[in-house]
């Protein structure tokens, strides 16, 4: 058993008494009440748990706690910027994405990292990085929208300008 301390949602948090190989996913929801991040299988196959590590997609469930030490943790309670929702967030409300909801924290946390690494992915792009975050209500296609809709209005504010024939578009989603 050991202590550490963590960097979670930009505030340093200390973990008493816990054993070395806790999942990060454990410490979230049962040492800091994080429920947001779900625990879906357990074993790295779902998405549920999915937290970004230093900028980067991770599944929660599978990173001890002895690992993370040093580095930055985001989890969707820390995702909006103060009062102002992401523009995930936004667009998965915009267009009702959840059913159940139980995916969804780790179907946006995945969303969001790629996005913050790739501004301007391809409908290809956007389907290989989610392609492991299931979601047993079947929202896919909401979910893809949603995230086709934030990365054209980025590719927008990027190069000012939208061309739904090389670069992003809904249409795309209806062929
Ligand atoms: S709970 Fe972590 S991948 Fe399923
Ligand atoms: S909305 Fe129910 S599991 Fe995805």
């Amino acid at each position: 058993m050991a202590s550490y301390q963590l960097k979670i949602n930009g505030e340093q948090v200390f973990i008493d008494n816990i054993a070395d190989d806790t999942p990060l996913l454990w410490v979230l929801r049962d040492e800091l009440n994080l429920v947001g991040t779900k625990f879906g299988c357990g074993g790295g196959y779902c998405g549920a748990c999915t937290v970004h590590v230093d900028g980067k997609a991770v599944r929660s469930c599978l990173l001890p706690v002895s690992a993370l030490t040093g580095q930055s943790i985001t989890t969707i309670e820390g995702l909006a910027n103060g009062d102002e929702l992401h523009p995930l967030q936004q667009a998965w409300i915009d267009q009702d994405v959840p059913q159940c909801g139980y995916c969804q924290a780790g179907q946006i946390m995945n969303a969001a990292a790629l996005l913050q690494h790739n501004a301007k992915p391809s409908i290809e792009d956007i389907e290989s990085a989610m392609a492991g975050n299931l979601c047993r209500c079947g929202c896919y296609v909401r979910i893809k929208s949603a995230i086709v809709s934030v990365a054209a209005q980025m590719a927008v504010d990027i190069v000012g300008i939208y061309d739904p024939e090389t670069s992003l578009g809904v249409k795309e989603l209806q062929s």
